[in-house]
């Protein structure tokens, strides 16, 4: 921790979970074949990402685009200190993690009954029922489970969401044995005031070690709701490589914030991610080749500082 001309204290370091294999082509039309998600996971490594959800083990017909899921898992052997996760609503899910040996697994479920309901077709309730059954055998066979909880910051569905029950649900996930719980501003309606009433509160009740901050950028307040959570001491952030991505069950959302420009702002801020930001760029680029269409990450579109003649 030190002084800074912005904020009282900053850290040294902050991590960044990657989601962009699982969050950004669960939400593109194409269908990226199993080779390009290879190299788009190695090209997230190399850049120095250490936390990188690779797919989902959800239902195919519910999610087609990440009907490789076993193939792809087995397809990618971790390198030393790299940890690769993937979503797992229930028994099946963990079951296929279990099967091709991933190390960590993160369930997820909605503040909201409606959005729950459209994602999972299941009440909060009878979600939380199957975590129970899912989340302490996972912890006995040795993974670590993350969790999400969606629509906390408001719900395509519903509009406003009452924190006091996404806090009870998250407090149920940690004592279940989940290490973490990212709360997820789902389809990008957060401001930072909104942030810092939410982030207090959960704050206030739990580890801010426990709390990470999964923000879609719909609305461009993406960036200035995590600088918020920085504030108030939270240290992870998950991101998404060129902001590619979104929800297939909440209609219109962006991508979570681009890695890059968390990077980009970090690194100003004097704050050390390990990421390498030119070999970030580069796997943007990836990015954008596997899923063959114009991505809109600010600094992937922009890259860093150019110096230029001036004409004349
Ligand atoms: P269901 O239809 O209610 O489930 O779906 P079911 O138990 O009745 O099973 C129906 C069929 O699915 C059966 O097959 C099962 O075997 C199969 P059938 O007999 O019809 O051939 N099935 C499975 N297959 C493979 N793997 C499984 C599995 N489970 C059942 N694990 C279910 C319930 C949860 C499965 C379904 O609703 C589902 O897969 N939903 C996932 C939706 C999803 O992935 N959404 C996007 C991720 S969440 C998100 O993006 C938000 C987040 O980013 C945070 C934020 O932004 O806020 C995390
Ligand atoms: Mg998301």
């Amino acid at each position: 921790m030190r002084g800074h001309a912005l904020f009282e204290q900053v850290p040294d370091r902050v991590s960044i979970f990657e989601v962009s294999p699982r969050d950004g082509l669960q939400n593109e039309a194409a269908m990226v074949p199993i080779e390009g998600k290879k190299r788009l996971v190695e090209a997230l490594v190399a850049a120095g990402l250490r936390r990188v959800e690779i797919t989902s083990f959800v239902s195919p017909k519910w999610v087609p685009q990440l009907g490789d899921a076993e193939d792809l898992a087995a397809a990618l052997v971790p390198p030393e200190g790299v940890t690769y996760s993937a979503l797992c609503p229930n028994a099946r899910g963990l079951d296929r993690a279990l099967a091709v040996g991933l190390r960590e697994i993160a369930v997820f479920m909605s503040a909201s009954e409606t959005h729950n309901r459209m994602n999972v077709n299941k009440s909060i309730a009878d979600t939380l029922r199957v975590f129970e059954e899912i989340v302490p055998p996972a912890r006995e066979a040795g993974i670590a489970v993350r969790a999400y909880v969606s629509t906390v910051w408001g719900c395509p569905y519903e509009g406003a969401v009452d924190p006091a029950g996404a806090l009870a649900i998250a407090q149920r996930l940690v004592a279940l044995g989940c290490y973490q719980v990212s709360l997820g501003d789902t389809i990008g309606v957060g401001t930072p005031g909104q942030t810092a009433e939410i982030v207090r509160r959960f704050r206030d009740a739990m580890p801010v070690e426990q709390i990470a901050l999964h923000l879609h950028d719909t609305r461009g307040t993406a960036l200035a709701n995590l600088l918020v959570g920085l504030e108030l001491g939270v240290r992870d952030f998950d991101a998404s490589v060129s902001g590619v991505g979104g929800c297939p069950y909440a209609p219109g959302a962006a991508g979570n914030v681009a890695t890059e420009d968390l990077v980009y702002m970090l690194h100003g801020l004097g704050i050390e991610t390990g990421i390498d930001l030119d070999k970030l760029i580069e796997a943007g680029n990836v990015a954008e080749q596997v899923i063959g269409r114009p991505l809109p990450g600010k600094v992937h579109r922009a890259g860093p500082l150019r110096v230029r003649k001036p004409k004349g």
